[in-house]
């Protein structure tokens, strides 16, 4: 990473805060965008003092897409150059709301698909362009099976992870790496004081990780690892069965 010029987009969330603190550690330079500028700003300020890595910001709204192009060029005006980017934004939202107000459901499908796809298009691009780089999508174990508790947050995440799973292979002809994220529970502001989590890890663990799956050229990474397993039972029960449970 030292060296690395990486975009992270939605830094404010509590993921991006801690991989953002990971590889500047490492000594990569930042530009963080978020639609918070307050926030945005201060991680920056803090993320330079500490690490003393140039560390810029600007502010983006996942759903105003015809200023994403603006917003991911901007970036690399400020960077100079773009080695990888790294995309952290989504809503979890309310099930029950969700499912009887569309636009509740529109806003979770804007923050988690089709505004990732927005930005990501002009990402892609400029990597395959260059022939190198890396992607990071933070998509969630919540879209390998559609479950009744939150299908719509589930629908979108399952429709990015197929979308940076065709990136991947797109990609891959011009030597740009493409990392699809699937944490399970992780204590963030996303997930505060929602009932039923368990085997909660943080997002200082989940950043290890995330760092550790790109450096071994993961394609796929489940965080943690343990998710991999627990999915795979999720996925192998049967519909007729899977559909009597209060999962
Ligand atoms: N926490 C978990 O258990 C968990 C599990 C699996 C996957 N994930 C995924 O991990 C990623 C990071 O989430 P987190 O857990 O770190 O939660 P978080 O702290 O709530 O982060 C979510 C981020 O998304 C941003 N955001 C949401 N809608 C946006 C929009 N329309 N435009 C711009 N930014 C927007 C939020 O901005 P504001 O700060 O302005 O609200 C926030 O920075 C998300 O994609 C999430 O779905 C989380």
């Amino acid at each position: 990473m030292n060296g690395q010029a990486v975009l992270i987009l939605g830094a404010t969330s509590s993921i991006a805060r801690a991989l953002a603190h990971n590889i500047a550690r490492q000594g990569a330079k930042l530009h963080l965008a978020a639609r918070n500028a307050f926030e945005v700003e201060r991680v920056a300020r803090d993320l330079t003092v500490r690490y003393q890595v140039p560390v810029t910001w600007s502010v983006f709204e996942g759903s105003d897409y015809n200023t994403h192009p603006e917003v991911v060029q901007t970036a690399i005006d400020q960077l100079g150059q773009l080695d990888g980017a790294i995309v952290s934004l989504g809503e979890l939202g309310d099930q029950q709301q969700a499912q009887n107000d569309f636009e509740s459901a529109e806003r979770i499908i804007h923050s988690n698909y089709t505004g990732v796809v927005s930005l990501l298009t002009p990402i892609a691009n400029y990597l395959e362009k260059q022939g190198k780089g890396f992607i990071i999508g933070v998509s969630s174990v919540a879209g390998d099976r559609g479950r009744q508790s939150n299908y719509i947050y589930g629908s979108a995440k399952g429709a990015l992870t197929l979308f940076l799973q065709g990136l991947r292979s797109r990609l891959a002809k011009s030597g740009v790496r493409v990392l699809t994220v699937k944490p399970g529970f992780v204590d963030t502001k996303m997930t505060f004081g929602k009932p039923g989590m368990f085997w909660v890890a943080s997002p200082e663990q989940v950043a290890g990780s995330i760092v550790s799956a790109l450096d071994k050229r993961q394609d796929i990474a489940y965080v943690p690892g343990f998710w991999f397993w627990i999915m795979l039972m999720i996925r192998s029960i049967p519909e007729t069965l899977f559909k009597q449970l209060k999962l």
